[in-house]
């Protein structure tokens, strides 16, 4: 015969088992496990029982616990399985996700990237120097005379303090003779300040990548052999590329250098991408004042210089008809350099 906790137990594992839902799981639960449930209410009836039969009865209600709370669990866990795969039905795996957007260099970085890649192949080094400047760094040190038309309040942006916003990156050429004894080769990329009426090639913020190069005996023809291997390297290797006179203060002779390429309106033809040439020993004089010092000796050291127009040759790499799209963070435009 039986005892009754055994048929308790039966009862309970057997309504656990046919519990349709987790709602009759817990009416069962509470039947048998709660406080005043039927399992619960042998353990105060242990207390009336004999010392024969409290052990025996006593081990038999422990399993009895044990079997039916595994019981409810299990089940429990299938509520909670079935519930979870449900759920997954539910959902299209075969919806496309949520793309994640992927940014990418905007294509000024990029032509900048390349530049210096060319130009590190050549042994420049990099160099910098501020935006905001002193009139001495951007005119007085580069041989540039108060009446030069550069200086125009009309044309440049200058500070209350006297200061200005750079109109070229020359300013770098000064700063790095000022602090480094030659021989020299850097470039200095960055922006340039213009107050030019915005169109499709001017903008009042554009950007250079100056170069200087001093040593000893350094001639026209190592400016010419150094920027046609970079624009070699560029555009290709059949690229015609010219040096027209021109003029600059801080250089002399001095030379624009024009590139034969696909025009943004038009067909094929030259297009200015620089200007450059042989270090002005005037500038050499002026650097040494300022160091005071004879580092820069005329007779001794020579140099080219040049400065080429970032934003312009981005414009012919990639074939961007309009500069002022380099800042308008345009989407439609910017995600065609991905
Ligand atoms: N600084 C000149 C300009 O902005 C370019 C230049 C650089 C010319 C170096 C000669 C040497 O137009």
């Amino acid at each position: 015969m039986s005892h009754p906790l055994e048929e308790l137990r039966e009862s309970a594992l057997r309504e656990i088992n046919a519990a349709p839902d987790a709602a009759s799981l817990e009416v069962a639960r509470v039947r048998y496990l709660g406080r005043s449930g039927s399992i619960s209410a042998w353990g105060e009836q242990m207390k009336t029982l004999g010392s024969d039969e409290k052990p025996i009865v006593g081990r038999l209600l422990n399993e009895t616990r044990n079997t039916v709370t595994v019981a409810i669990e299990q089940r429990a866990k299938e509520f909670r399985a079935k519930k979870e795969s449900a759920a997954l039905t539910q959902l299209d795996i075969s919806l496309p996700g949520t793309p994640l957007e992927r940014g990418s260099l905007h294509p000024l970085t990029q032509m900048l990237d390349r530049a210096i890649t060319i130009f590190r192949r050549m042994g420049f080094a990099l160099a910098d120097g501020p935006d905001i400047e002193t009139e001495w760094h951007c005119f007085d040190a580069l041989n540039t005379p108060p009446d030069h038309p550069a200086r125009n309040e009309q044309d440049t942006f200058y500070l209350p303090d006297g200061r200005l916003l750079r109109t070229h990156t020359s300013t770098v050429q000064i700063r790095t003779m000022e602090s480094a004894a030659p021989p020299i080769r850097v470039i200095a990329p960055g922006a340039a300040y213009r107050r030019d009426e915005v169109d499709a090639t001017h903008s009042p913020q554009f950007h250079q990548i100056e170069g200087l190069y001093v040593d000893k005996n350094v001639t026209v023809a190592d400016l010419k052999g150094a920027l046609e291997f970079f624009m070699h390297e560029l555009f290709g290797p059949e690229t015609a590329v010219r040096f027209r006179p021109h003029y600059f203060p801080f250089t002399e002779p001095s030379f624009e250098i024009d590139v034969r390429a696909k025009a943004l309106k038009g067909g094929e033809q030259w297009i200015e991408v620089a200007g450059s040439g042989i270090v002005h020993p005037a500038v050499f004089e002026e650097v040494n004042k300022a160091r005071g010092d004879n580092a820069y000796d005329p007779g001794e050291w020579t140099g080219y210089a040049f400065g080429l127009g970032m934003d312009r040759l981005a414009m012919i790499l990639f074939d961007i008809p309009d500069i002022r799209l380099f800042a308008q963070n345009d989407l439609r435009f910017l995600r065609q350099f991905v």
